[in-house]
């Protein structure tokens, strides 16, 4: 457990490295990591209500509507495993989303939020999304260099197989980056006028991204 509460939001566009890094930081700082697009992954393929609503938005690379992603953030963040931080990845990406946050925190009390926006320029942005591998079992984040769409997880203790994400196709890819920079990338101004938001390379390494954002997470 963290000796401090940690309420972290990792921004940043797609592919940028919010899923890698998120899981790292959660793990060394003892908070459980938030990714509101794993929890609607989950939901599209257990065929549920939310699912069922979701699948088509994320197909396409369109934002969820604002009050299913908001119910879902309020719902887990109030959760008793929060207590004493979270990171969050992939919410919020709306202004109406930063606000709901902002109100959540105040409700349950919580020390303010950090916000690590996470730079990556657009060329590497779409070679990454182009090449991801994402185990259908432990949901591990890879690369083609890893293995092929069907070849087995390379974590040794997993029995899943990669596949490629829906919505990491040429047409979704370019539809996320538009949805990105029209709703989300207002996001970056909103937290940095509140003091809230810090700026991190995500080009590099992955391990000394993961340094990086943990010196400043726990600075
Ligand atoms: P979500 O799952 O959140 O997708 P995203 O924001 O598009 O982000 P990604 O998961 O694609 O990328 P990432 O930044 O996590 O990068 P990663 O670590 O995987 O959302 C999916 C969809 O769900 C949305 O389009 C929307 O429809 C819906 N949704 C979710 N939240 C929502 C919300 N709040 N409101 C409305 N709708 C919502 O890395 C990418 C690749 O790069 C990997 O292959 C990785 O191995 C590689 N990589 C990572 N770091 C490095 C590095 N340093 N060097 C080289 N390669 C690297």
């Amino acid at each position: 457990m963290a000796d401090r509460e940690h309420n972290i939001v990792m921004l940043g566009p797609p592919g940028a490295g919010k899923g890698t890094q998120a899981v790292r930081l959660s793990r060394r700082l003892g908070v459980p990591h938030i990714s509101t697009g794993d929890i609607l992954r989950e939901a599209v393929a257990n065929d549920t209500e939310l699912g069922r609503q979701a699948k088509g938005y994320m197909d396409a690379g369109e934002l969820v509507p604002d009050e299913l992603v908001i119910a879902i953030a309020r719902a887990r963040l109030a959760r008793e495993d929060c207590a004493g931080g979270f990171v969050l990845d992939g919410f919020p990406r709306t202004v109406p989303q930063a606000e709901a946050l902002g109100e959540v925190v105040d409700e349950l009390g919580r020390e303010p939020l950090l916000v690590i926006n996470l730079r990556v320029p657009e060329e590497e942005i779409i070679r990454r999304l182009s090449t991801r591998r994402t185990c259908e079992e432990c949901g591990g984040i890879y690369t083609a260099e890893d293995g092929d769409i069907g070849d087995p997880c390379p974590d040794p203790d997993c029995d899943g197989r990669l596949y490629q994400r829906s919505d990491d196709t040429p047409e979704a890819i370019a539809e996320r980056l538009r949805a990105y920079a029209a709703q989300t990338a207002p996001l970056i101004e909103y937290y940095d006028g509140r003091g809230l938001l810090v700026n991190v390379s995500g080009e590099g390494a992955p391990d000394d991204i993961a340094q990086a954002v943990y010196a400043v997470a726990t600075d």
